[in-house]
């Protein structure tokens, strides 16, 4: 990578008085990161360097617009505003409780040289672990409304790099796609966050925070080499329909040393608006158990009939399994009319306050409350917006009065198949990441808020960290699930969920449904590719406040001694520490539980066997603990012994070091318990 010297010029920092800069520069507070803004040979770039190496190299920022001139080059500074800023806040769910949030701002006014000199402001914000920038179009005479078709925004990286990365355009599955770890340059056009490990051994993310009134951004790579934002149209083309002024999404890049360094950066919540919903103690981390797996192995349908799986008589099964093994909510899909036929295609079909008549949905959340349970509501929309929009609020008004309190959504339909009516009467479709489904989903958060029901998105909009706005919004889908070892062909390799961690899971809580124990032999040769053990440490390493053990009540009682651990896991933390791991290769994180003094952690592997050698430094000072080990086997292996687990008990303090051996797509699972 090529060494760049900036040369830091006096002129420039806190004010224009002197005469119009070219170029404004904002430092991290640790002095490490250097972001500058230039407007030289009428170009309008930024470019980021780190301990004085290039990371991003100038790299255009603008727009192109359906209703006026593009705006981009040709603008001079009109004014530098830069600050400092250090807060901590609380999160009412989180990784962790205490949220630092520590950065260096500086926001750019700039103005058009002709055009009648239109205004822009561009924001910047740098912390220690990376940087946010966004772009501000202010009110400005004779702009009422703006479309635009193009956010120019390129990212211009200063060399190749490893990159880890989910196409848009290879599949109809969305997101949920096996990721690809090719060269940068064999990048063509991929989702956010795509991280990269560039050849100095810097770890970087791109991706997005506050997705609101815009459209989503993927990174395209130009015939030329260069990366640029590419927005996700609506139905006619337009990129975003805006007002007089807007504000963009923040375009964020993480730079850490290390890769578990990712892991550890709040950048994309700290970029977020604090919470608008008020008291939010009604939302609730737990687990769940529920009536899915059954019917993604085909053992019983969604639909009506003979194989049914939500009837009364199956639900009260889960209910009481729930109640005797401690686990908060029944999750039960295929409850309401609508699925009945081809339900992919039918999502106008959907009725969402009409249970089957064999599922008699009063008597059971009765039920369920005489034993400490609630269920958990499931609306599937197939992307039937207008059918959904019109009936969620009667929708949530039942589920409330039934005493349920989360609802899992659902938007199955490929890419670019979200029917809605448009403003004309005409049947449109549009894209899971447009702007019209980033407006819904906050349509329905503020529908659900009003009744107190926290939101499981599947098929969802990407993550941009909404969930501090809006913490209600409690988790989603938004990347390949269990469901995939299920049907999916090929299901979902073992270096997976040894992936997910460093980019999926960089945008916030992933609704995976780990814990299947019954892992082979499922219809047309589809398995589950891991360890018994391995499924445990997803419990510690996939994050969600909301957590699924998501196999049948016969399979757990197997193997009841590995419940234990998934009965015991908390689903919500005081702190979580990503301590060591390798992109695709293993991971341990640890995590203390919040309200008590337990830590748990968990660590995982890909393709490869994995010796780890961990400092257990992260436990708190002067408190002895015993370490209940969940862990492979020694001759274990994800194919051909999968079953084997070893569950053993260990003193230990925070001076110790624990060595576990991970077996070829295993894992382990430790609960810490403070003793008295
Ligand atoms: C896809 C979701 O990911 C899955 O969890 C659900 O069971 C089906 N859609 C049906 O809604």
């Amino acid at each position: 990578m090529k060494k760049l010297l900036f040369m830091m010029t006096a002129f420039a920092l806190s004010s224009c008085d002197k005469g119009l800069p070219d170029r404004a520069f904002v430092t991290s507070p640790d002095g490490r990161t250097i972001v500058e803004l230039s407007t030289k040979g009428d170009q309008l770039t930024y470019s980021v360097a780190r301990d004085q190496e290039a990371i991003v190299s100038p790299s255009i920022l603008g727009f192109e617009f359906k209703n006026m001139a593009a705006l981009f080059g040709n603008m001079e500074i009109v004014g530098i505003d830069q600050s400092g800023h250090k807060s901590s806040w609380e999160q009412p769910w989180g990784e962790r409780r205490l949220v630092h949030d520590i950065h260096r701002e500086m926001l750019v006014s700039l103005k058009e040289k002709t055009n009648g000199g239109r205004l822009l402001k561009i924001r910047f914000r740098v912390f220690d672990d990376g940087l946010g920038f966004r772009y501000e179009f202010p009110e400005q005479k004779g702009i009422t409304s703006t479309v635009i078709m193009n956010e120019k925004t390129e990212f211009q990286f200063a060399s190749d790099a490893s990159a880890w990365w989910i196409p848009t355009d290879a599949t109809a599955n969305r997101y949920e796609v096996i990721y690809k770890n090719t060269t940068l340059s064999a990048v063509t056009e991929a989702h956010t966050p795509i991280t990269l490990k560039t050849k100095e051994g810097t770890y970087l993310s791109l991706h997005e925070a506050a997705l609101v009134n815009y459209s989503g951004m993927s990174l395209q790579q130009t015939p030329d080499g260069h990366f640029e934002a590419d927005l996700s149209p609506w139905a006619n083309g337009d990129k975003v329909r805006t007002g007089a002024s807007f504000k963009t999404p923040w375009r964020t890049i993480q730079i850490s040393d290390t890769a578990a360094g990712l892991m550890n950066s709040d950048i994309i919540l700290n970029l977020n608006e604090p919470n608008k919903l008020g008291d939010v103690s009604w939302v609730e981390p737990n687990k769940y158990v529920g009536i899915w797996w059954e019917m993604h192995l085909n053992v019983s349908s969604w639909g009506s009939g003979e194989k049914h799986g939500a009837t009364t008589e199956n639900t009260k099964r889960y209910i009481d399994f729930a109640a005797k093994y401690g686990f908060k909510g029944v999750l039960v899909e295929g409850w309401n009319i609508g699925w009945d036929g081809d339900w992919v295609a039918n999502g106008d079909l959907f009725r969402f306050t009409e249970p089957y008549p064999d599922y008699d949905i009063e008597a059971l959340a009765a039920y369920a409350q005489e034993r400490g349970v609630s269920l958990v509501g499931h609306n599937e929309t197939s992307g039937g917006i207008d059918n959904y929009e019109a009936q969620m609020k009667d929708g949530f008004a039942m589920f409330e009065r039934l005493g349920i309190a989360q609802v899992k959504t659902g938007y199955v339909a490929d890419i670019g198949n979200i029917k809605r009516i448009n403003e004309a009467g005409a049947k449109v479709k549009e894209h899971h990441d447009g702007q019209f489904m980033a407006e819904h989903h906050i349509k329905v958060l503020k529908a659900a808020a009003e009744h107190k029901i926290s939101i499981n998105s599947h098929e969802p909009i990407k993550d941009t960290g909404l969930r501090r706005t809006y913490p209600n919004w409690i988790s989603r889908e938004g990347a390949r699930g269990q469901e995939y070892n299920a049907w999916g062909s090929p299901g979902n390799p073992p270096s997976h969920t040894a992936i997910l961690p460093f980019t999926r899971m960089l945008a916030g809580p992933m609704d995976f449904t780990p814990g299947i124990f019954s892992l082979l032999d499922y219809e047309n040769n589809n398995r589950v590719s891991t360890t018994l053990a391995k499924q445990l440490a997803l419990y510690v390493v996939i994050y969600s406040p909301i957590q699924m053990a998501a196999d049948l009540p016969e399979n757990y009682e197997k193997h009841l001694d590995a419940l234990q651990f998934i009965q015991d896991v908390s689903t919500d933390w005081e702190q979580s520490i990503a301590l060591d791991g390798e992109i695709g290769d293993f991971v341990v994180i640890a995590r203390k539980e919040r309200g008590g003094n337990d830590w748990f952690m968990g660590g995982l592997s890909g393709e490869n066997a994995k010796n780890i050698n961990q400092s257990l430094s992260f436990l708190d000072q002067g408190v002895t603990y015993e370490a209940q080990i969940y862990r492979d086997g020694d001759e274990g292996h994800w194919d051909t012994n999968p079953y084997d687990y070893v569950i053993e008990k260990k003193e230990v303090t925070r001076d110790e070091i624990l060595s576990l051996k991970i077996v070829p797509g295993g894992g382990f699972a430790v609960r810490f318990v403070a003793q008295k």
